[in-house]
């Protein structure tokens, strides 16, 4: 007879007793508090204010200058990235996130707009629309740069492309809606500006560059010696202490421009002395970018700001250093269009970096009375009592396309305490619903500067509200 095997149910198998140490750190675990990743952020109710300011301007100025709204996905092929903003780049060689995805194909998060835009443009034939194609977008941008003051690996851009003419006034425009969008929030800014020529006209002054820096290179910082064999013209835009004398005894670009780039450089600038816009030029500015052909420029905090260390708190949009952080910057791109498989067209655009806007604008105002909006509610609907809330829900989705901005609190009961709220709110009109309205169909408004209340019928609350609020 074969021995007979015993089986067990899974169940009855004796499971190996957990200690209770083990069972607590397992609990632990189940209990993990997860923090933000290095470089991200969350953009709190708290700073809601500052958002919309910026967003709303950035929108009114676009639809006011006819610039089309546009959004590109936040995924694209690496290879956009790599070719557009090129090689030697920070962007490119150090900061992409960049993965196969499940099906083995390399893509990146995009840093930036401008290639994507490109993308875009070259993807629908955008060349067959009438030129210029003028493009505004709002998004989050990815890069894994080292976190600090003012620099993150999520952060927002408003950005503005016009595709398909080349001419000062558009450069000039651009410079405009970008110093209109700071105007309008009220945050002093200057531009930097400067011409960086053609192709053939950098490459002759690389090549001067080159030879000029080769002979300091004793004097220079490890990423300078780097910039030296891979991309010359990022020498311009060092930031180290040490290699600022070298820098400032450089060749200058404007030296090696032809004619026609001169004369293009200084129509620019009788066009920004006509708009009376602040500019300065800046003969070292040549932009993170590989793609930009002759004009380029920097947007910068106008005031004097306290400089704050790298490393600056990381949760908060940190305050940035003055000299040191751009706000926003573009220019021209002339030929990236064909080089990425489109037909010639000249192109110029910018981006402002949404964070550090209002890091440099919440600094502005520690110092200076501007006010920036928050947004304001026209009523404010109490309500007392179960029927009272259950009616007043109602009534509140019934104005909900009434264009009245109405705030409420459901865990206020006490009338005390929501008229209080709406006090501190500001808020000109209060609408009261208890018991004996609902049983009337009724609503008592109250005027806050008076404390004069008058009942009306449900039915007529929305015009009598406009009425009073002269929003007719
Ligand atoms: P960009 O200079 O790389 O240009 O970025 C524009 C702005 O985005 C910067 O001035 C800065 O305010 C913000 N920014 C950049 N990196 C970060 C970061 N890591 N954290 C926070 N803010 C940041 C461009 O992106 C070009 N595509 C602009 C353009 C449009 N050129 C032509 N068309």
């Amino acid at each position: 007879m074969p021995k007979k095997t015993k089986y067990h149910s899974v169940s009855e198998k004796k499971k190996p007793k957990k200690e209770p140490v083990a069972i607590a750190a397992e609990k632990d675990k189940a209990k993990k508090i997860y923090h933000l990743l290095r470089g991200m952020h969350d953009i709190l109710p708290k700073d809601e204010k500052y958002w919309q300011a910026f967003y709303n301007n950035a929108q009114q100025l676009a639809i006011y200058f006819q610039f089309n709204k546009i959004e590109t996905p936040l995924l694209e092929e690496a290879n956009l990235f790599i070719r557009s903003v090129g090689r030697g780049t920070d962007i490119v060689d150090k900061e992409m996130y960049i993965f196969e995805d499940r099906d083995g194909a390399k893509v990146a998060l995009r840093p930036e707009f401008t290639a994507s835009i490109v993308r875009s443009y070259i993807t629908h034939g955008m060349w067959n629309s009438p030129q210029p194609v003028k493009l505004f977008s709002w998004g989050p941008l990815f890069r894994h740069n080292r976190p600090q003051a003012g620099r993150y690996r999520e952060f927002f851009q408003a950005n503005f492309e016009v595709l398909g003419a080349k001419d000062p006034a558009i450069d000039a425009e651009l410079m405009l809606t970008a110093y209109n969008i700071y105007a309008a929030v009220g945050l002093p800014v200057e531009i930097r500006l400067n011409n960086i020529g053609s192709a053939a006209e950098r490459e002759r002054y690389v090549a001067e560059l080159t030879n000029y820096y080769r002979a300091k290179r004793s004097y220079l910082c490890d990423d300078c010696r780097t910039r030296l064999n891979k991309n010359p013209l990022r020498l311009l835009d060092c930031k180290e202490e040490q290699c600022r004398p070298v820098r400032d005894e450089a060749p200058q670009i404007v030296d090696w421009l032809d004619e026609a780039s001169r004369n293009y450089f200084m129509k620019t600038l009788e066009f920004l002395d006509e708009l009376e816009i602040p500019y300065i030029l800046s003969s070292y500015l040549v932009r993170g970018m590989d793609y930009y052909t002759g004009t380029v420029f920097e947007i910068y905090p106008a005031f004097e700001s306290t400089p704050v260390k790298e490393g600056g708190n990381k949760d908060e949009p940190a305050a940035i250093e003055t000299a040191q952080s751009a706000l926003g910057g573009g220019g021209r791109y002339d030929v990236l269009v064909e080089e990425m498989g489109g037909r010639p067209t000249p192109a110029a655009g910018f981006a402002l970096g949404i964070e550090r806007s209002i890091a440099a604008l919440k600094q502005y105002k520690e110092k200076n009375p501007i006010n920036v909006a928050t947004p304001a509610y026209d009523v404010y609907f109490a309500q007392l009592g179960e029927d009272g809330k259950r009616r007043a829900l109602k009534l509140i989705n019934d104005l909900k396309n009434s264009g009245l901005k109405i705030a409420f609190n459901f865990f206020k009961n006490s009338l005390k305490a929501q008229l209080e709220a709406a006090n501190s709110m500001k808020v000109p009109l209060v609408l009261i619903l208890g018991q004996k309205e609902v049983q009337d169909q009724t609503v008592i408004i109250r005027d806050m500067e008076s404390g004069v209340q008058e009942t009306v019928g449900q039915k007529k609350m929305e015009s009598v509200l406009k009425k009073k609020l002269n929003k007719q």
